[in-house]
Parts: C-alpha cells; sequence; structure tokens
C-alpha cells in the first residue's frame, strides 16, 4: 500500500491547476493541465485574470480545445483551468468549467459532487440568478456572487458553508490579485516556489515546477498570491499549515502511488461508493429517473462482460426487493433473437463505457420494438447514455485498467438502488436494514483492502496454477463468474465461474491436487450447501480458498487459505466478497510480470462486433 500523502493526492472525477506568478499563466497552466491527462476527462477550460477576465473552455481533448480556440491568446498573470469528467450535463462547451456567474466578475472551477445543488439552484433562481448550465458547480459561482461585498474569501466561505457535499474549488475575481481554493472530500495542494505559486487537484500536475507543497485539509479554505499564502477555516480563523516536500517521481504520483491503475482503482472503491450513494439514498431513495416506473411489469437487463455480472446480480436484488421479475441477456444475444418484448417491458442496458458495440444495439432493438429504456452508465454523455430513456450515472470516476474494478462494485450500488425505488415506487415499505448496510459499504470495502498483503502473499502460493475453479451460490454465484473473469483476462490464467450445486454436474472430475478452488462461503443463505461442497472438494484433495465471514471458524478445517470479509446482509454482500477477488487477481497477474493495466488483445471499450 503506498505513501498515505500520495492516496489523498488523486480525485476520481475532474482535473484543477492554478498560476500566479511573475509570468504569463496560460502556457505553465496548459502544459500542468496537460499532466492530467492520464486521468481521463471529456472538455478542458481556462480562465485568466487580465484587465478582463476572460475564459476559453469546450468539450474535447486540451489539445483539440487549444487549437480550436487558442489558449495563448488569454494574456495575464493569474489564471485557473480544468479537466472535466462530466457528472451533472452532457460534456459540452457550456457545461465545462471554468463557471462564471451573472456579471462576469468570477470565474470558478471545481471538482466533486454539490449534493444540494437543485435547492440551492431553486433558491438563488427566486432571487433573480440566471443560470446557463446544467453542472450541479454553477450553483457555487452564483452563491459566491450573492455573498460578494469586496471580502473575495469571506464570499467563498459563506457560499461553501451553504454546500453539502464534496468540493476542490479554484476561484478568480476581477477584483482581487489573488486565487481562492477550498477542498472538503476532493483534493487540493498549494505549491510554493520564491515568487510563484501553484494549486492542482494533484500534485503530478505542479511537480516541474515544484516539489513544495502544502496539503489542504477538509474545510480549509486557502488564500493564494504570489508567493504567499494563507489558510484558514470557513469561519476566518487562521491556520498554521507546514510545507512538506514530495519525494516521489511523477509516474508513481500518477498513479497515486499505486503500481497500476487497476490496484490505484481497487483502492478507490471505498470512495467511488460514497460517491454513487451521494445525495441518492436517505429514508427513501432518490434517483431522479424520469418518467414513472410503477408501470412496468417485467425487466430484462442486457449488458456484455462484467457489466453482464453486473445484471445477474440485479436480477436477483430487483426480483427479492422489488418483487418484479426480471430477466437477464448478453447484449450480443439480445439483438439478434427475436427478443418479445414491448411497452410494458423496462429494458435496463448496463455499460461502463457507454459505448459497447453490441449493449448499444441492443438498447435500439428493445426501442424499436416499444420497451422503455433505462441506462447505467458510468461515462456521462456516451453514447448509450444518450440513447436511452432514462438513466442511472453510477459516477465511479474514469476507469483506467482494462479490468472494470470500480466501476462493477459502483454498478452493483445502482442497482440495489433502483429495485429499491421500484419498490418504493410501488407503494411498498423499504426495509431499513438493507438501507443502512448499503450506506455501510464503503467502510466495510475499506476493511477489506486492508488485508491486501495477506491476499497477496495467497497470490504468491499460487501464481504458479495454470487452472482454477470459482463457485459460488445465489447472489455469489455472479461473483464467482466475476473473480474468474478478473483472473483470466489479467493473468492469462484459465479459470472458470460456476454455480456451486452445479460442480457435481461435471467440473468435480476436473478437482486434484493441482486445482485451486475459490469459494465465496460468507454466512447467509445456502452456507451449509457451500460447505458440503467444501467436503466433496477436500475429499478430492482440490486446493480451497475460502472467502469467509469474520469470526467463522468452521471453514479453518476445510479451507487451505481463508480471506475474512466482515458480515453483511446477502443483498449487499457482492459487493464485498469481490474486492478479495480482484485483488487475488491483481497481485497473480502483477507476479507473473504481465502489463496489467492493458491485458494483450483486449480494449477498454469494445465499440465493434
Ligand atoms: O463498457 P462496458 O461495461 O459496456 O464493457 C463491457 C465489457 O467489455 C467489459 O466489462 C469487459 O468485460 C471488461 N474488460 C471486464 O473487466
Amino acid at each position: 500500500m503506498p505513501n498515505k500523502s500520495l492516496l489523498i493526492l488523486g480525485d476520481i472525477m475532474c482535473g484543477i491547476v492554478g498560476y500566479i506568478g511573475p509570468r504569463k499563466a496560460s502556457p505553465i497552466l496548459l502544459k500542468c493541465l496537460k499532466r492530467l491527462e492520464y486521468r481521463g476527462y471529456d472538455s478542458a477550460g481556462m480562465a485568466v485574470l487580465n484587465s478582463s477576465l476572460d475564459v476559453i473552455k469546450d468539450s474535447g481533448k486540451i489539445d483539440e480545445v487549444d487549437t480550436k480556440h487558442d489558449f495563448s491568446k488569454l494574456g495575464g498573470k493569474i489564471g485557473i483551468a480544468h479537466t472535466r469528467w462530466a457528472t451533472h450535463g452532457e460534456p459540452n462547451m457550456v457545461n465545462a468549467h471554468p463557471h462564471t456567474a451573472c456579471n462576469g466578475d468570477l470565474a470558478l472551477v471545481h471538482n466533486g459532487i454539490i449534493e444540494n445543488y437543485s435547492t440551492l439552484r431553486d433558491l438563488l433562481e427566486s432571487e433573480g440568478h440566471t443560470f446557463q448550465t446544467d453542472t450541479d458547480t454553477e450553483v457555487l459561482a452564483h452563491l459566491i456572487e450573492k455573498f460578494y461585498t469586496g471580502n473575495f474569501m469571506g464570499a467563498v466561505s459563506k457560499a461553501l458553508i451553504k454546500v453539502r457535499g464534496t468540493y476542490g474549488i479554484a476561484v478568480i475575481h476581477r477584483n482581487h490579485e489573488e486565487i481562492i481554493v477550498a477542498r472538503n472530500g476532493s483534493p487540493l495542494i498549494i505549491g510554493v516556489k520564491d515568487d510563484e505559486t501553484f494549486t492542482a487537484s494533484d500534485a503530478s500536475a505542479i511537480l516541474e515546477h515544484t516539489k513544495k507543497m502544502i496539503y489542504l485539509e477538509d474545510k480549509e479554505i486557502a488564500s493564494i498570491k504570489a508567493g504567499k499564502v494563507t489558510v484558514k477555516n470557513l469561519f476566518d480563523k487562521k491556520i498554521d499549515k507546514e510545507v512538506e516536500e514530495i519525494g516521489w517521481d511523477l509516474d508513481q504520483i500518477e498513479k497515486g502511488g499505486f503500481k497500476h491503475f487497476m490496484l490505484k482503482e481497487i483502492f478507490e472503491q471505498p470512495e467511488s461508493l460514497r460517491n454513487v450513494m451521494r445525495g441518492r439514498i436517505g429514508k427513501t431513495i432518490k434517483l431522479s429517473v424520469n418518467g414513472t416506473l410503477s408501470d412496468c411489469r417485467r425487466i430484462i437487463i442486457v449488458a456484455c462482460g462484467t457489466s453482464w455480472h453486473s445484471a445477474l446480480i440485479g436480477r436477483y436484488l430487483i426480483e427479492s426487493i422489488a418483487e418484479i421479475p426480471t430477466e437477464v441477456d448478453y447484449a450480443s444475444e439480445f439483438r439478434y433473437r427475436e427478443p418479445l418484448v414491448g411497452k410494458n417491458d423496462l429494458v435496463v442496458v448496463i455499460s461502463q463505457s457507454g459505448e459497447t458495440a453490441d449493449t448499444l444495439a441492443a438498447l435500439k432493438e428493445a426501442k424499436k420494438r416499444g420497451a422503455k429504456t433505462m441506462g447505467i452508465i458510468n461515462v456521462v454523455g456516451s453514447t448509450i447514455a444518450r440513447e436511452a430513456d432514462t438513466g442511472i450515472y453510477i459516477h465511479a470516476g474514469p476507469e483506467i485498467g482494462v479490468a472494470s474494478t470500480k466501476a462493477y462494485t459502483n454498478q452493483l450500488v445502482a442497482l440495489m438502488l433502483l429495485a429499491l425505488d421500484l419498490r418504493q415506487s410501488n407503494g411498498k415499505t423499504l426495509d431499513s436494514n438493507i438501507i443502512s448496510e448499503i450506506r455501510g459499504l464503503p467502510e466495510k470495502v475499506d476493511h477489506v483492502l486492508k488485508q491486501n498483503k495477506k491476499i497477496k502473499a495467497i497470490a504468491d502460493a499460487v501464481a504458479d496454477h495454470s487452472n482454477f475453479l470459482y463457485l459460488g451460490r445465489g447472489i455469489n454465484y455472479p461473483t464467482a463468474l466475476e473473480g474468474a473473469l478478473k483472473l483470466k483476462e489479467i493473468s492469462y490464467i484459465h479459470a472458470e465461474g460456476y454455480p456451486a450445486a452445479e460442480m457435481k454436474h461435471g467440473p468435480i472430475a476436473l478437482i486434484d491436487e493441482n486445482m485451486p478452488i475459490v469459494f465465496i462461503a460468507n454466512k447467509g443463505k445456502g452456507y451449509d450447501k457451500i460447505i458440503s461442497n467444501m467436503e466433496e472438494v477436500k475429499a478430492r484433495r482440490g486446493k480451497i480458498i475460502a472467502i469467509a465471514t469474520e469470526g467463522d471458524m468452521d471453514i479453518k478445517r476445510l479451507a487451505d487459505w481463508v480471506i475474512r470479509v466482515p458480515e453483511t446482509m446477502d443483498e449487499v454482500s457482492p459487493v464485498v466478497n469481490i474486492i478479495p477477488l480482484q485483488l487475488l487477481a491483481y497481485y497473480i497477474a502483477d507476479r507473473k510480470g504481465l502489463d496489467v493495466d492493458k491485458p494483450r488483445n483486449l480494449a477498454k471499450s469494445v465499440t465493434v462486433e
């Protein structure tokens, strides 16, 4: 596990940079911004203070925006810039950052999600503010404008006190030679060097200029002037901060100190899970899906690969929680059979990229046949997100490793919320236990991640085998499929996932002392039956790796290796159980010296048939 100061550097959504000093800001900002490209983004923009406050922004890659609009024409020595990964509102020119308010006196860039933006927007509109974008961020610009009476830092503090959610922000104002930055749950650092000061959401952006950094903590705000930094809390109390020296190189920092993006993304899951729940889960569920779901009689979920495994778990959740009949199909099969779907059906398509060709074609087929459609998508504004009648964004942030990890667990939580929402739409009461179990998932996942050293040791012990079997039952049968897929795609080891009860109908013939078998064996429905399956394997000298509940001592008798996970309700257990399997696959592939982030023959987004 990497150094903690690096772990807090990455934000899984967007990128921020800022500069104030004696040099022209735009070329410096442009270079710093390009250092953040590796994180994934869909739009870019810059605001520079000169005699006027000028903004250039658009959707597309930084170079495309630069070629089209020419950032260098922005004069001035104070500026902020941003790469956006859309969460609220499509990636287009209007929604790109920086954002301004009504009178154009200030410009602001933001990472994170403002949960109460819609209430704040209604309030500000009723007071006469006019909004231009679909973003959550724009409310912050208008709030600062509302509170501004000459004290810039004071106005930003007052605005931040009103918002709920996460932010890393940088703001400039026409009347002030300073940048105001603040953070809450979204990282922001300040780089100091003689008479120049830099700011960024990620140290890699400014490392070529300085290694001397001030790390802002949550709810801290800073005024950055050329060569001078003042940090306060939101209530104007000054805070003394240490300047720390970074000893890491650029590559280490881009990956947050992790060896690969996949490992970084596995470790980001507590945070990405918080993002998919943010603002959506309380005593009731608020999903903001368009149109009524209460008249849907049947649900068909279609997807490919890992997203198809989420779909299988989604079926279990929707049938048990919402009590609506649900079917699952591979998108590639659905599109080519003559599916009997129509106007009483809801077809849900799941896709991380939102661009998978088979999934898009299946969505079009469902629409042609008159079904209502919904997308469960990570990439905002992607083709599937735009084509579906309604949707749920999973807010996992950019996923760079080809093997899907954090998108998968966020898909599962989105499906839990959908199942609860469907139940609620049909006038049924919600089980508060499930709600609190979902809310507790980030902590439980964090707890499992802390066992990474133990999982690595198991990986070292089994990495030389050439076949693996993964077995699970019920809602964790798809966990077995997903665990096996992770292993095969990055380690090139043959692995099969099976429902545990099916073992005796064939795969049992494979079992001998050379076959590691991974059991998802945590306490819950079907536990006793899983134990019987383990006995059968043990009798044939198979090597058992068990994912088991903390405190379950029986399992030690049967398993060669035990990985403990916290106790959970069955409904949420797949999120906790997949974490050790992601780590196991990762450590095996890494031990074999393979290119974990870019496995052979695979693409992140499969846009061909
Ligand atoms: O972007 P999508 O979710 O539509 O992608 C579907 C599959 O191609 C994808 O899940 C693939 O199986 C991953 N490499 C799994 O890790």
